[in-house]
């Protein structure tokens, strides 16, 4: 089957698109990265979504629109990128679509007085991108895995596993996204002996302060330019290193709540109270990405596995002084780029995606129960089929 597996996480900067080919089942899942292509979110729709994302205040009314706006952006997006790939929609089998999560609540919460509620939504309603692609869709992954009593997250890897597992490496697999998170991945493992876990920040405070600093002007550090220019503050290292979300023991997942806008409205404030330099707080912010996964490697991975390399993906792969840091910090292990394992750094979370999809539609499980924290095994990702017949050539 060809799939695309398409994806935004939680940067909110956009959807990647990967063109995923695949036969076969696991373990003997042939699967190769044939392309990639991302469409951007038009000003106000990113804005909408970090709004809503970071609990600001909003109506049923916006969410319910929200969703259909999505579904519209998902769907431009996988024809824009059929286009650019010069495929037609008849030649894509199946779309994985992850969606946009807007709320996530992995652990049980006191709610109306009745019991606990978990709950997870993720929007970018897929009817409309199966109506106007004609393919079939599979999204709404996390929902199963919670109602087996898992965190819904993290799924990826399911897909690590499948990528990166070895007879005799002990392997983490890291991905800098928003947040940064690992799956750990022990010689010989099977589905029982992997664990993964977000290890905090990745870009998010990084991206929020340099949109505030630049006024707007710009949406991230590119290349670390900003926060080269400035220096760390010790102070502030130290104490953004002494929260609480660090001394959790994995599996935890982490979101915006921890590590969204008001983190990086605290740095603000330190760096005014104490006259510091915007260059000082976004190269203090960039340490503290990589010294929270250096951290929780040294805590929480080094002690259960012993690993010699780290794959690593995401966005924060192309930032110098996180990579770099990370390189000194962790000086035993061998730092891969996924792209040697086939998959380009930028792709992988939308390939994986693909994959989890083309597992739902054959009907197999595809979450795994020690990295969710699920009860067992379940096939997660809902199924919208097209009612239009296929079409035949491109439309935006
Ligand atoms: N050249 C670059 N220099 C520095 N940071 C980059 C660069 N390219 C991408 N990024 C970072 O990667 C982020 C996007 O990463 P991505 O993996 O898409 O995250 P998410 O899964 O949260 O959407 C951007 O917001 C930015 O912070
Ligand atoms: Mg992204």
């Amino acid at each position: 089957m060809r799939v695309i597996g398409m994806m935004s996480g939680t940067s909110a900067d956009g959807i990647d698109a990967a063109l995923v080919r695949l036969e076969g089942e696991p373990p003997n899942l042939k699967m190769v990265f044939e392309d990639h292509h991302r469409t951007e979110f038009r000003g106000p729709v990113r804005a909408a979504i970090l709004r809503v994302a970071e609990g600001d205040k909003t109506t049923s009314g916006e969410i319910s629109q929200l969703n259909f706006a999505l579904g519209e952006e998902f769907a431009r997006a996988a024809l824009a990128a059929c286009e650019a790939w010069n495929l037609s929609c008849g030649k894509i089998d199946l779309i994985g679509s992850h969606g946009q999560t807007i709320y996530h609540q992995a652990v049980p919460t006191r709610f109306l007085g009745v019991g606990s509620v978990n709950s997870t939504l993720q929007i970018g309603e897929p009817a409309i991108i199966a109506a106007q692609t004609g393919i079939p869709v599979v999204a709404d992954f996390r929902t199963a895995d919670m109602a087996v009593g898992g965190q819904g997250a993290p799924l990826v890897p399911f897909v690590d596993y499948l990528l990166y597992r070895s007879k005799h490496v002990g392997r983490v697999a890291l991905n800098i996204g928003g947040i940064a998170n690992v799956t750990v991945i022990p010689a010989n493992a099977s589905h029982a002996d992997v664990f993964a876990f977000d290890t905090g920040p990745g870009n998010m405070i990084i991206d929020a302060l340099t949109n505030v600093i630049t006024e707007g002007r710009e949406r991230y550090d590119k290349d670390a330019q900003i926060a080269m220019a400035g220096q760390i503050v010790t102070g502030l290292l130290d104490r953004l290193m002494r929260d609480r979300y660090f001394e959790k023991k994995p599996p935890k997942t982490a979101g915006r709540e921890q590590f969204g806008k008001p983190a990086a409205e605290r740095i603000l404030a330190f760096g005014k109270e104490h006259g510091l330099k915007s260059a000082d707080l976004v190269r203090t912010a960039t340490i503290f990405t990589a010294l929270s996964i250096a951290d929780a490697f040294r805590r929480y991975i080094l002690p259960r596995a012993h690993v010699r390399e780290m794959i690593v993906a995401g966005g924060g792969t192309h930032n110098p002084l996180i990579m770099g840091q990370l390189a000194a910090m962790l000086p035993s292990i061998e730092f891969i780029p996924s792209a040697s394992f086939g998959v380009p750094e930028d792709a992988k979370e939308a390939f994986a995606f693909a994959v989890l999809a083309y597992e739902a539609w054959h009907g197999r499980p595809n979450n795994i129960p020690a990295a969710t924290g699920a009860s067992r095994p379940v096939v997660m990702g809902k199924i919208m089929r097209p009612f239009t017949r296929r079409r035949k050539t491109f439309e935006r």
